[in-house]
């Protein structure tokens, strides 16, 4: 079995020219990212967007979007997070990302590996929501794959992190670990929007999370209210092969400064 290698972006948050997001440049950060994925990582196979990828949804930043990653060498998969307007996202890129669930889902296979990318943005909804056609779909595309291995990538985690942001991810994951569970090989479970490196184990599955693009949220309890860092700005380098999965957490920027906002 070959050796398969991709990037994983996720929460670029990007605004129009000239705006920033949470006193952050996202549209000038994201450069850095591609730069990093240009100097670093032109042997991968592809690079995902693993959603929020504009901050406010806005048709503007999505055409700035579609402008600095016009530059990457490599194919560029997409899906959405909470922050995004699917229908501003299909009006720039086109209603060929849509799948038949209705929603910005889809499937790569390559090197006997099978991708899966879930949208699990919901109009109007910060937390995540996996509906009743993404599931049977998951199901369906699971089954045609039982003898290859499966990474699967969200914008939501499914699993608690135990931190103040557990209210807003996936809240009612069963039917979507109940649908994994019919698969033997699932590889990795990875997600972005918490802004925060993680990994996990939950019901036999392996889970992460990368920090992203934007500010990164402090390691608290749940008590804590979140402080904002302006970095790292993190893609997460996957490698697979014939028995393993490895995540790598590239920092293409640094930075664990507080952000002091006025209220
Ligand atoms: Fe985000």
């Amino acid at each position: 079995m070959m050796t398969l290698k991709f990037v994983v972006l996720s929460d670029l948050h990007v605004m129009p020219e000239g705006e920033l997001s949470v006193t952050l440049d996202t549209g000038a950060r994201l450069e850095q990212a591609v730069e990093a994925v240009i100097a670093r990582y032109d042997q991968v196979d592809f690079c995902v967007l693993a959603g929020d990828l504009a901050d406010l949804g806005q048709p503007e930043a999505y055409r700035r979007l579609q402008a600095i990653i016009a530059r990457l060498p490599i194919p560029v998969h997409i899906t959405l997070g909470n922050h995004d307007d699917r229908a501003a996202f299909l009006e720039i890129f086109g209603n060929g990302f849509v799948a038949e669930t209705g929603k910005i889902d889809k499937v790569i296979d390559i090197k006997g590996y099978r991708i899966i990318l879930l949208d699990s943005s919901e109009a109007g909804r910060v937390d995540g929501v996996l509906t009743e056609a993404q599931i049977s779909w998951l199901h369906a595309r699971l089954a045609e794959a039982m003898h290859r291995p499966v990474i699967v990538i969200l914008h939501h985690n499914a699993n608690a992190l135990h931190i103040e942001s557990d209210n807003i991810r996936i809240l009612e994951p069963d039917a979507f670990i109940d649908a994994l569970k019919t698969h033997p090989d699932i590889r990795q479970v990875i997600a972005g929007h918490v802004h925060l490196t993680s990994t996990a184990t939950w019901r036999g599955l392996n889970f992460t999370t990368l920090s992203g693009n934007h500010y990164s949220c402090s390691v608290d309890q749940p008590h804590i209210p979140m402080r904002r860092l302006t970095g790292p700005g993190q893609l997460a380098f996957v490698i697979a092969d014939h028995d393993s999965t490895t995540v790598l957490f590239d920092d293409y920027i640094d930075g664990n400064e507080e952000i002091f906002l006025e209220d």
